[in-house]
């Protein structure tokens, strides 16, 4: 019932959007305020609640991580190199997801460019970049933990290939670029974050040439990377298989980290509208190639399958991780062809990436896959958290 204004015949007395006269003014006020705070009341007991339940899950999360490492039997410890003394630390759980969501306030980005590192505001290239004009440029993503880079080393092997491929030239050496990188992490208000790490071909005239750039551009971003949200990572990521196709390898080389990344935005997009949290990706062929910024594994009937770089997949790091824990870990791992048949028949499968880290599926295409997360994935997962620690916290 909607008060109209109050009534000509008394201030006091309200009148119905009927027309029929009504309950005294002064009540109807009080019993709105009344009705007011305990809606506030019952939000505030709602957030309580939420807040409860979250320490509980969190509890819950780390007891489970604990029984989990502690049912690693000594000799899997020891293939991945790992002394059972290490487990209270790495129990403890400062697994960069982890410390991030704990997180309060996230620090600002910070960027190095072109030697030096720069107000946020300063850091800008030309409208006449080729990296921005054509996508003429190459890049990596890397992670950082306990203030200290992950595979760094690999990233930029990574990063000199996929240069070499394109013919251009890194205005780095290794050595600066990794003092690069480690002033941007100390500068950066937190010991967990993500580099993104990008030479653009540099400035020149309009038209494709890269001739006509002198110097590339190099600069590094430090930021918070989240692919997906909590609840995500520990339910399952639901994938579609994406209409749009790979490029083909003849026309770009899957193994070149290069700026131009078209292809997988429109998957990305398709993943979007179908309200989905990421899409597969198949080449020309109708072969599973990769993830818009991960690639896949599956498991069948406890062996680990992914597809081999010449179908499309960027020879990704976290994913080299992942096979080498799964051989410390003896769990049989081989690249190989995939379908959507195997997809959508899956025992388990899971993403991995330098920003993903590593995402258990649910379900693809509506497909309901056989366990998530599952067995073979919850003891690459722990392994992947222990590798991390290892080189990272427990670096000399
Ligand atoms: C297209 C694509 N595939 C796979 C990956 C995973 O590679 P990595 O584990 O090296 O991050 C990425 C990550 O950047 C990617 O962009």
């Amino acid at each position: 019932m909607t008060l109209l204004a109050p009534d000509t015949l008394s201030p006091h007395i309200c009148r119905s959007e009927t027309g029929a006269l009504d309950i005294p003014c002064h009540e109807r006020r009080a019993r709105r305020l009344r009705a007011q705070a305990i809606q506030q009341w019952l939000d505030g007991l709602g957030h309580l609640l939420l807040r409860f339940w979250n320490c509980l899950r969190d509890c819950a999360r780390s007891i489970a991580t604990r029984r989990e490492l502690a049912a690693l039997d000594q000799r899997t410890l020891k293939d991945i190199g790992l002394a059972p003394a290490d487990l209270p630390a790495v129990a403890d759980g400062s697994f960069l997801e982890d410390a991030t969501r704990r997180q309060r306030a996230l620090p600002h980005p910070v960027c190095w460019m072109n030697g030096t590192l720069v107000a946020l505001d300063q850091a800008r290239v030309s409208v006449f970049d080729h990296g921005l004009l054509y996508g003429d440029g190459v890049f990596e993503g890397i992670r950082f933990y306990h203030g200290r880079s992950f595979r760094l080393d690999a990233h930029l092997d990574r990063l000199y290939r996929s240069a070499a491929a394109l013919r251009l030239t890194i205005p780095y050496d290794r050595a600066a670029l990794i003092a690069a990188t480690n002033e941007t992490i100390a500068a950066f208000g937190a010991r967990n974050g993500y580099l993104r790490l990008v030479v653009t071909r540099g400035e020149g005239r309009l038209g494709l040439d890269p001739s006509t750039c002198a110097r590339g551009n190099t600069f590094i971003l430090a930021d918070h990377l989240a692919l997906v949200s909590e609840d995500t990572r520990d339910g399952g990521a639901r994938l579609i298989v994406a209409a749009t196709r790979r490029l083909s390898p003849d026309g770009l080389d899957p193994r070149i980290k290069s700026l131009n990344y078209l292809n997988h935005i429109l998957a990305r997009m398709e993943a979007t509208n179908a309200g989905a949290d990421e899409a597969i990706l198949l080449n020309a062929q109708g072969r599973v190639a990769e993830g818009t910024a991960d690639n896949i594994f599956i498991v069948r009937s406890g062996a680990l399958l992914t597809p081999p770089a010449t179908d499309g997949a960027l020879e990704g790091i976290t994913r080299a991780v992942v096979l080498g824990l799964a051989a410390a870990l003896h769990i049989p791992a081989r690249e190989t062809s995939l379908a959507t048949y195997d997809l959508y028949t899956a025992d388990e499968a899971f993403l991995t990436g330098t920003g993903a880290e590593l995402i258990p599926v649910r379900e693809v295409d509506g497909r309901t896959l056989g366990a998530c997360p599952g067995p073979v994935f919850a003891r690459l997962m722990t392994a992947f958290r222990i590798q991390i620690e290892q080189e990272t916290l427990h670096a000399a």
